[in-house]
């Protein structure tokens, strides 16, 4: 296996692939506001096996494109929605972010939890803009910066890892620089980090190494994830996930 596909591989099988949590999904979810009875058009963007397309799928009455480039992570997706009742359709794409197959204005909202990294922030809000109506939301969680001082070790991995990790207002002067206004932002609690995400990854460690054969390329993808891990419970108080919620300028 390549090194991608043993990330695909330790992250199957998961409820997330990244921070979050249901209670947070929807505390984003209401800062938006719409009548009643529109039945809404949202492309949940790198959704991962969906945990918050569930979520927003319970809530919500219309259609979820959920769309990610691992078929993996979407066939798990499709599984779990088929066994409960839920008040939107999802349907499952297989599609980079970057390329999405949407009109000029036909979505209601577009979601993306912790997936906009890959494409960059500026680059992801500006090309999307375009397929959300006017007065549509936008829904996005990013890598943030709590503070704006913070202990050099974490600066330098985080300048390395992700060179577009910013404060708050500086991710909002972009948006609203691009046609946005912000609606809400708050950021992820460390819960969502750590019991809702570490814990559930540290426990598949030994069952990942074991059907890998302890490959060196395997044990690397672990200490890797080790080292994330030690790294976020030593500066868990300067960074998180910003979640920020925007309206398309009308
Ligand atoms: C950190 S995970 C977040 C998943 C999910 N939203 C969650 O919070 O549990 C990022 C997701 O983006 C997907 N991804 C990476 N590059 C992508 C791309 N170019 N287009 C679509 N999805 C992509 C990954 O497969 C992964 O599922």
């Amino acid at each position: 296996m390549t090194e991608l596909e043993l990330i695909i591989d330790l992250h199957k099988n998961s409820e997330r692939q990244g921070p979050g949590s249901e209670k947070e999904t929807l505390k984003a979810l209401d800062f938006m506001d719409f009548p009643n009875d529109r039945n809404l058009k949202i492309a949940d963007i790198g959704c991962g096996s969906g945990g918050q397309t569930i979520s927003l799928a319970k809530k919500l009455s219309g259609q979820i494109t959920a769309i990610d480039l691992f078929p993996e992570f979407l066939n798990e997706l499709k599984a779990k929605s088929e066994k409960i009742e839920l008040k939107s359709e999802i349907k499952t794409l297989e599609k980079s972010m970057d390329e999405l197959p949407f009109d000029n204005e036909e979505l209601d909202i577009i979601w993306a939890e912790g997936a906009i990294y890959n494409i960059g922030f500026e680059n992801g809000i500006k090309k999307w803009k375009n397929n959300l109506k006017k007065g549509g939301y936008l829904a996005v969680s990013e890598i943030t910066w709590i503070t704006n001082l913070r202990p050099k070790e974490i600066e330098t991995f985080w300048k390395q890892e992700y060179p577009g990790i910013d404060i708050a207002s500086n991710k909002m002067k972009i948006l609203e620089d691009n046609g946005y206004t912000i609606v809400g932002y708050f950021y992820l609690a460390q819960d969502s980090w750590i019991e809702n995400y570490y814990k559930p990854m540290e426990a598949r460690f030994q069952q990942f190494l074991d059907r890998n054969n302890n490959s060196e390329l395997a044990k690397k993808v672990v200490e890797e994830n080790k080292s994330e891990i030690g790294l976020y419970l030593k500066y868990k108080d300067y960074y998180s996930y910003g979640f920020y919620i925007a309206k398309k300028n009308e």
